[in-house]
């Protein structure tokens, strides 16, 4: 699969994958795009190109991970794009998936969807406490951490050096597992009575939303952990 550069035209990366549309806008682009190459929208943007082009690259070619390039980004960086994910998962992605499952719910006769929508509702209660938990607690401590780092000489704040981030990696695979689960109950075991249509937008928006938090989640497994596990070794011996 080819790999996007900095002469690629933000048209042809849309045609060549719309599942990048997401993506790009959580860097303030929007459609409308003209003959824009991505050296052109990243500088009227200001958008650090190099990072783009890890994230679009990575997000649109599994098989390239740049995780050495992508941990010398500021934690900044990585925190800033992985916050706004955040906020399209919980204003855009999951009230969506809310609403398809709502309607497929109104237009079967199933009962096995009751037990599917109770069983995405624990997912999303799930995910969306792991969620809160990194915005209030792992990104602060990143960011607080990287701030020490770039001042180096001044003592680490007390609060700092009893966390670690090691305490944050542990629960992906178990919310990631679920939503597979959920997709899996679907494709095998639905009796045939349920409204069709609904039900094929159902399962590809929940498609849609894996290969979306898989990434997500990918970039904060092996870049951010990783990379704050180096400073906390620096910081902390
Ligand atoms: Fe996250
Ligand atoms: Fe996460």
């Amino acid at each position: 699969m080819d790999l996007f550069d900095q002469k690629t035209k933000l048209a042809d990366m849309i045609h060549s994958n719309y599942l990048l549309l997401p993506v790009i806008n959580r860097f303030g682009i929007r459609l409308g795009f003209k003959d824009k190459t991505v050296r052109d929208i990243c500088l009227e943007k200001q958008i650090d190109m190099n990072f783009f082009l890890a994230i679009v690259n990575a997000f649109h070619n599994h098989d390239f991970f740049p995780e050495k390039e992508l941990k010398s980004f500021s934690s900044v960086l990585i925190v800033d794009y992985l916050r706004k994910s955040h906020l399209d998962f919980k204003k855009i992605s999951l009230p969506k998936i809310e609403r398809l499952i709502n309607q497929l719910v109104a237009n079967s006769k199933s009962d096995d969807l009751k037990v599917i929508q109770g069983f995405y509702n624990k997912y999303k209660k799930e995910l969306l406490e792991h969620i809160k938990d990194e915005e209030e607690t792992a990104f602060p401590y990143v960011l607080e951490l990287q701030k020490s780092y770039d001042a180096p000489g001044k003592p680490l704040p007390p609060e700092l050096a009893q966390y670690s981030i090691q305490s944050y990696e542990k629960e992906h695979s178990n919310v990631d597992e679920k939503l597979f689960d959920l997709k899996n109950i679907i494709i095998k075991y639905l009796e045939p009575n349920y409204n069709m249509v609904d039900c094929n937008d159902f399962l590809f928006e929940l498609f849609q939303f894996e290969r979306d938090l898989t990434d997500h989640s990918r970039i904060e497994d092996h870049i951010l952990v990783p990379k704050v596990m180096d400073i906390e070794k620096e910081l902390k011996p």
